[in-house]
């Protein structure tokens, strides 16, 4: 039964973007000069917020976006990256 709904929520996640990650594409399109994050492997992006959030990596906007998002909200979105096509 858990399986079966853990299995659910997965296929759910891969149909449907999970919350935040549309939100990037309005800077991240493939029309900017940003890096796009569709097919970005999930580790890349997932460090790349981890490093905005602490304050790690110099940013103008990014480090105030990762602060709006917990570490799974992260992760779940740059899954869904990843399995967005470039
Ligand atoms: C308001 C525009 C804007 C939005 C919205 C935005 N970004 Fe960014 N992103 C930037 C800018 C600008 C940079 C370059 C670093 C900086 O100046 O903050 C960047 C850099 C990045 C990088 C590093 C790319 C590299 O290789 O250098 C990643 C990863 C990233 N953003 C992920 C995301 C994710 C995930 C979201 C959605 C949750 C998102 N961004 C939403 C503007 C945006």
């Amino acid at each position: 039964m858990i399986a079966r709904l853990t299995l659910a929520a997965v296929l759910l996640c891969a149909a449907a973007p999970p919350p935040g990650a549309s939100s990037c594409s309005g800077c991240h399109g493939p029309a900017a000069q940003l890096p796009v994050l569709a097919g970005r492997p999930v580790a890349d992006t997932v460090a790349a917020m981890d490093a905005f959030r602490a304050g790690t990596r110099p940013a103008t906007v990014m480090d105030r976006i990762a602060k709006g998002f917990t570490p799974a909200e992260t992760q779940a979105i740059a899954a869904w990256w990843a399995e967005a096509t470039p």
